[in-house]
């Protein structure tokens, strides 16, 4: 199997890893094409982590195998590693130094000539946005700057395939744009990307086909319209004027929509969570109808909004439990650098 004739990335079958008792990765089958940006989406404890660092050689499979461009990742792991890098792993970025002397000392430790590795390094400041903060020891870094630089870090020698493992996991929406911009840069060089997420709008932002799993299993593999598709259109949330009305408004949307309707516990606020698979409209159509009936009706909306489905609506529909995966949250995570979840940056419905 050569990077020439399968145009494969990587190729995994039935791969497992199990700590103790706890199977992180239970034969999880993945196909990347070469060239392209492919998510792989799950929730906190999904195997993630896990499944990267084996991909990455860090970790060895108890079972299945793995190939990248074509390698085994057990039987031919120099060559393995010599094509890939992973964010945060490889190239250690050190808190004392600037942003320019991290960069200049990683090129001179990967053979770099001292005026290649700084001619590098001021690029790579220059294309994510760090020319400010090259002379600025890291430590004073915001979260956003961090991440830039340790993918910067990782890049020095432009890898063939990219890891990055919850790349804007706790950042703000800027910097998390910030790094997307800088996925499609990489990408547009010829590298191939592995991201893991949480976040269903950003596999959506970035990849061309997203792998979801939960509890070490893929449960859904496809691009994002069939993985949308499968899933809903997403949610209509509304806020009446009068709690009184909401009964009548929910039966006039079930009625409109097709739509599950759910009486939140505010009790002027109703969600409609729409189905794609059964009409052509866009949710934005299905919505306007909605709000017409509505108004036809007489009910009085203040307040509406429109939502894609949610990480959690995706794994309801797909798994039919939500995305708080409990026996997660009692083994302590020794996977190091996700130790920075944020649980209020977990997705919200
Ligand atoms: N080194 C380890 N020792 C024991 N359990 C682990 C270790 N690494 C991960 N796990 C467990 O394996 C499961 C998958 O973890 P991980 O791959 O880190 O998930 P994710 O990256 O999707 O959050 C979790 O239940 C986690 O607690
Ligand atoms: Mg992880």
């Amino acid at each position: 199997m050569s990077t020439q004739t399968s145009g494969l990335a990587i190729e995994t079958a039935g791969l497992v890893k199990t700590f103790g008792e706890t199977r992180a990765v239970d034969g999880v089958d993945l196909t990347v094409p070469a060239g392209t940006v492919y998510g792989v989406l799950g929730p906190n404890g999904a195997g993630k982590t896990t499944t990267v660092k084996m991909l990455a050689t860090l970790l060895r499979p108890d079972g299945g195998e793995a190939h990248v461009f074509g390698h085994d990742i057990v039987r031919e792991a120099d060559e393995v590693r010599g094509r890939v890098s992973l964010t945060g792993q490889y190239a250690s970025v050190d808190e004392d130094l600037t942003g320019t002397e991290n960069l200049v000392l990683l090129g001179r430790l990967l053979g770099h000539r001292k005026p290649a590795a700084r001619t590098r390094a001021a690029q790579l400041l220059e294309a994510f946005g760090l020319t400010d903060a090259a002379g600025k020891q890291v430590k004073h870094y915001s979260g956003g700057m961090r991440r830039r630089i340790d993918i910067a870090a990782s890049i020095l020698n432009t890898p063939d395939l990219l890891f990055l493992d919850e790349p804007t996991t706790g950042l703000d929406p800027r910097s998390r744009n910030q790094v997307w911009d800088i996925v499609r840069a990489v990408v547009a060089q010829g590298t191939t990307v592995l991201l893991t997420t949480q976040y269903l709008d950003e596999a959506d932002q970035l990849a061309s086909r997203i792998a979801v799993i939960d509890r070490g299993k893929v449960i859904a593999e496809g691009t994002k319209g069939e993985l949308k598709a499968s899933v809903g259109a997403g949610s209509v949330h509304l806020r009446l004027r009068d709690a009184e009305q909401r009964p009548l408004a929910a039966d006039l949307l079930r009625r409109a929509l097709d739509a599950r309707v759910q009486a939140e516990p505010d009790p002027v606020a109703l969600t409609a969570r729409l189905a794609a698979a059964a009409s052509h409209d866009t949710a934005a159509e299905q919505a306007a109808r909605a709000l017409s009936e509505l108004a036809r009706a007489g009910v009085t909306v203040d307040n509406f909004s429109l939502g894609q489905p949610s990480l959690d609506e995706v794994f309801l529909a797909l798994t039919g439990h939500d995305t708080r995966v409990s026996d997660a949250s009692d083994t302590s995570d020794t996977s190091g650098q996700d130790d920075s979840h944020d649980p209020k940056d977990e997705v919200a419905a």
